[in-house]
């Protein structure tokens, strides 16, 4: 064999049991007791040994509120590694008047040669039409088993109406593919941009503005409506970036009526608060929705204890201060997004684990096994069974870590999380059968991670 991992814990999305495993040409051979004979062993004495994370919800390079989000295909996935994470899925927006299929060969030649964890794209639908719909069936063969639609962004030019949304889903269902949603209802919340968007408020409120124009209601309304669309198409639909706790209980009771919906949540609605707007540098903290209350970061963490959200994922968008700067005191102007990949394993081991909010095997669900099952992935990631990918997280629970930006491989200069001390932090993370990340810091090689050709629901 080439490699051992001796004397850990492995833990699954259902079980936890000392073991050693033993990999060869990039594949587990076998878990067992007492292993021997390889080129090179990791002693594990104390640690977790779980599948690879997957982050399945980054914007690497995207172009976006007027400028391009701050890590790149290089160290967004260095920064994964670092993190636990040995597979993401980005996107392929398809702009108005091209093809998806186009636009995922663009984005594929952007990644190419420089993703240091295995990846995948999701396609972004933007411009629903007769060419549109006959690319699908040949995008899902290819691989891209899901499409991301927004029910906002009318000025990026990527929102999509109701009618493309039902259209989309009855059309996926066909294939075998999921509908992805970003779910705010744009014509209240324009209403409501507009209301605060007046140098007074501007000035009373400051990057406040952000949270009192999106009211919880502007995501519950188009939750409502999209899973609506999903019930009566019969799609299957998944809720991307869930950020209200009204939204976990549309998702719940669409769930319980038999609905085909998914929901994840991140890190950042379940971990902090929209008071941080009325800090003089909240603006950092602008995301699209924007981060919430108390009480939803109680009913998401609930609702993760109970299963009633499918994911976690992280929606990485990095924009550095320079960027975020950008607003220059208009909240309109935010560059929307954060870095998130490399410290999402972490902050949920460290508050979700250990503050008994998930156990053990729903923090590997959560960000491993159930987003490879959903997104057409499993059993070859999120799985530790034989034959599949050695994609593995030696996970050390003892590890004291106060997280600060300028040990992160992330391209920011700043963190959501600066100064927060961690318990728990990621020590290996190895990618078929290799060594990539140590101890926080990426050693593997750029552009070794491969494209992910993903597989389709099978009903
Ligand atoms: O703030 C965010 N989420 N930026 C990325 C774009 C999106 O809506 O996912
Ligand atoms: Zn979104
Ligand atoms: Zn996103």
């Amino acid at each position: 064999m080439n490699l051992i991992i001796k004397n850990g814990i492995v833990v699954t999305d259902s079980e936890t049991f000392k073991a050693d495993i033993g990999i060869s040409n990039g594949k587990i051979e076998i878990v067992g007791q007492d292993l021997n004979g390889a080129d090179q062993i990791i002693d594990a004495t104390g640690q977790y040994v779980m599948p690879g994370g997957l982050d399945v919800h980054v914007h690497l390079q995207l172009p976006f509120c007027g400028t391009v989000s701050a890590d790149d295909f290089i160290t967004g996935t260095k920064a994964a590694a670092a993190g636990g994470i040995t597979t993401i899925v980005d996107f392929a927006i398809q702009s108005k008047g091209n093809t998806i299929t186009d636009t995922v060969k663009s984005r594929k030649k952007e990644a190419d040669g420089k993703v240091c964890v295995d990846y995948s794209l999701h396609g972004g639908i933007t411009d629903w039409n007769d060419r549109t719909k006959s690319e699908l069936k040949s995008l899902v063969m290819e691989g891209i088993v899901s499409f991301k639609m927004f029910m906002i962004y009318r000025s990026e030019g990527w929102m999509s109406s109701d009618s493309m949304l039902y259209q989309a889903l009855e059309e996926t269902k066909k294939v075998g593919g999921t509908i992805m949603v970003h779910a705010e209802s744009v014509d209240v919340l324009d209403y409501l941009v507009e209301k605060y968007h007046n140098p007074a408020d501007m000035k009373k409120y400051g990057a406040y503005c952000h949270v009192l124009s999106r009211p919880n209601f502007v995501e519950e309304e188009a939750i409502q409506r999209a899973i609506k669309w999903a019930e009566v198409t019969g799609g299957r639909l998944y809720i991307v970036h869930m950020s209200t706790g009204g939204g976990a209980n549309l998702v719940t009771a669409a769930k319980k009526r038999g609905v085909e919906v998914f929901a994840e949540t991140c890190p950042q609605y379940l971990l902090l608060e929209d008071d941080l707007f009325k800090q003089e540098d909240g603006h950092l903290y602008g995301t699209c929705p924007q981060i919430k209350k108390k009480e939803d970061i109680d009913r998401l963490w609930d609702a993760l204890g109970d299963g009633e959200i499918d994911t976690i994922a992280t929606d990485t968008c990095t924009f550095d201060t320079k960027q975020k700067a950008m607003w220059e005191g208009d909240f309109t102007k935010i560059p929307f997004g954060m870095p998130g990949s490399e410290l999402m394993m972490p902050l949920m081991y460290t508050f979700g684990v250990r503050e008994g909010k998930i156990d053990l095997n729903q923090f590997v669900h959560y960000q491993s096994t159930n987003p490879a099952k959903i997104f057409g992935m499993y059993p070859e990631k999120g799985s530790l069974q034989v034959g599949t990918d050695a994609d593995i997280l030696v996970f050390d629970p003892r590890k004291n870590v106060t997280i600060d930006y300028k040990n992160l491989e992330t391209n920011c200069d700043w963190s959501p999380y600066q100064g927060w001390k961690l318990k728990g932090y990621p020590n290996t993370t190895i990618l078929r059968g290799k060594i990539i990340a140590r101890k926080g810091r990426f050693i593997g090689n750029i552009g070794y991670g491969k494209f992910i050709k993903r597989k389709p629901v099978v009903r």
